[in-house]
């Protein structure tokens, strides 16, 4: 049975982890190795989802018998509305399609409605397709596109999606 519970401090070298293992996979046909890298040094750095957690992020570990499967962090008031944003939702390569992204989804949306957010915002590669049928198929619509330079001459060529609560 999946289950899912909040990450302490102390356990954020689980998160690094599992984006350690599952990033190559995801974006080797969409970003180069060296972007990749340069993210997750960058994105994924303790120091760095430290100071996250202290900001506000909550992140959810999703696990099987002890095992984990993926994790998922989000933010609440993000945007006016107010509105929540899921920042991260990754499953281990071998934990995909067994229901624990939607598992994570549900507990997210569950929480920020009972903070009365009234959507969960998120932003998608514009080239992760099974991401976004993904997230089609859990009931979020596309908003809008965007492109951040992230520095370093890379950028992020982003989908906004948005599930009402
Ligand atoms: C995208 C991701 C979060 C989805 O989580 P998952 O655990 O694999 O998906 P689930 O098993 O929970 O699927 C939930 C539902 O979505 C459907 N679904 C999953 N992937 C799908 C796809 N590519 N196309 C259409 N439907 C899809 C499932 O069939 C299921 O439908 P159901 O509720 O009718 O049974 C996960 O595969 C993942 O981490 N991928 C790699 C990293 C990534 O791209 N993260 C997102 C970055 S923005």
């Amino acid at each position: 049975m999946i289950q899912i519970r909040q990450i302490p401090k102390e356990e954020l070298s689980k998160v690094q982890s599992i984006a350690h293992r599952t990033w190559p996979s995801t974006f080797a046909n969409i970003l180069s190795t060296e972007q990749i890298k340069y993210m997750l040094n960058w994105m994924y750095s303790l120091e760095m989802l430290e100071a996250q957690l202290e900001k506000g992020h909550t992140f959810l570990l999703a696990e099987e018998d002890g095992e984990e499967l993926g994790f998922a962090g989000f933010e609440l008031n993000y945007g006016e509305g107010p509105k929540a944003k899921l920042h991260k939702i990754y499953l281990l390569p071998e934990a995909q399609g067994k229901g624990a992204g939607k598992a994570l989804i549900l507990e997210v949306a569950d929480r920020a409605k009972k903070s009365d957010q009234k959507s969960l915002l998120l932003n998608v590669n514009k080239y992760n397709q099974k991401a976004i049928d993904f997230y089609l198929r859990i009931g979020f619509q596309e908003i809008y596109k965007e492109v951040i330079d992230i520095g370093s001459g890379y950028m992020m060529d982003d989908v906004v999606m948005e599930l009402n609560l």
